[in-house]
């Protein structure tokens, strides 16, 4: 489908756009913050709307989302499963065509992607992940960010990801879909996950869609630190799995990103987490709330890297 005279473009997992358009994003995001933290007005989307669908909860990404929308001019409508006729079984096909006639844009946090490529594949707007059970893409593309920010420095679009090429990132815990984002980014950007989950827990490098290439699997998480310049992890439960909270419970005790971990990862590693967190089960509350920790940034990056994808979009590159 078309969008005026560009076809549509989705952005249903990382892999969906190149890494010259990430570079194109990461140097544009850098633009459009700066034009928040100095008040400047920049609206290139009044009068398009947004609708953001919430299958399962959230925090940031409801209000990354939302306040970005409203920031560039637009508006936002949100609805959730129980409040609108998906929790009553009509079809998505259905749903993705009468909405999309509606709004501009559509964000949709559900459970399989098969589920989000349906609503797609009858959509006459762009859709967005805001995470299923497989992808969490605009969560990666929040922390790829934030690594820049950090370790970056002046950046532009011609050496934006040159910071990012072969570095180590490590993952301690489930192979969830946080992991499978990362893995996508990896053989997309030119870095490595070092990659440590409980046995039953691992990545599938087929749900991932990667090459074995971009990752490698350590039995013990401190061996996943080693060197790394950014040590990650997750919630050892995902929403949708809490039937198995008990089990994982028990299965995840050792992957708990501590300071022994910190110290294994290069001196001046980053740590980051998507949030929401569980002090003192999958990290320490020395970690997360300690020096290297990035936490706060990586979340309100959120809204910044949402506000570039979302320009881009609807209105292609500017300038
Ligand atoms: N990280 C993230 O997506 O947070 P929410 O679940 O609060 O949206
Ligand atoms: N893996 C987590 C991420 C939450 C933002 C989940 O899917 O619940």
């Amino acid at each position: 489908m078309k969008l005026g005279d560009r076809l549509i473009r989705h952005y249903l997992q990382f892999k969906d756009l190149r890494a010259e358009e990430y570079a194109y994003l990461f140097a544009r995001t850098r633009i459009i913050k700066s034009r928040f933290k100095n008040y400047e007005r920049y609206q290139p989307l009044v009068d398009r709307s947004l609708a953001m669908i919430f299958e399962k909860a959230s925090t940031r990404t409801r209000v990354s989302f939302e306040a970005g929308m409203y920031q560039m001019g637009g508006s936002v409508l949100h609805m959730t499963t129980g409040d609108s006729q998906l929790g009553r079984a009509e079809p998505v096909a259905d749903s993705a065509r009468v909405i999309s006639r509606m709004v501009d844009l559509v964000m949709i946090r559900t459970f399989e992607q098969t589920r989000i490529e349906g609503f797609a594949r009858h959509s006459r707007v762009p859709v967005i992940n805001g995470l299923t059970n497989e992808y969490h893409p605009c969560q990666i593309l929040a922390d790829l960010y934030t690594y820049i920010e950090h370790r970056g420095q002046r950046f532009d679009e011609a050496n934006v990801l040159d910071c990012l090429k072969g570095i180590t990132v490590a993952w301690v815990g489930d192979g969830n879909n946080m992991a499978n984002t990362w893995l996508q980014a990896a053989e997309l950007l030119g870095f490595k996950v070092h990659i440590s989950t409980p046995s039953g827990y691992e990545v599938n490098p087929a749900v991932a869609g990667v090459s074995a290439d971009c990752f490698r699997v350590f039995n013990h998480p401190l061996e996943a630190c080693a060197g790394a310049h950014l040590v990650t992890t997750d919630v050892w439960t995902s929403m949708g799995y809490e039937a198995e909270n008990e089990e994982r419970r028990k299965a995840f005790v050792d992957w708990c990103v501590d300071d022994e971990m910190m110290a294994a990862a290069q001196p001046d590693a980053l740590f980051m987490h998507c949030l929401p967190a569980h002090r003192g089960e999958e990290v320490t509350a020395e970690v997360i709330d300690g020096p290297q920790s990035v936490v706060w940034d990586e979340a309100e990056n959120r809204m910044h890297v949402q506000k570039g994808l979302m320009e881009f979009l609807l209105l292609g590159r500017i300038g």
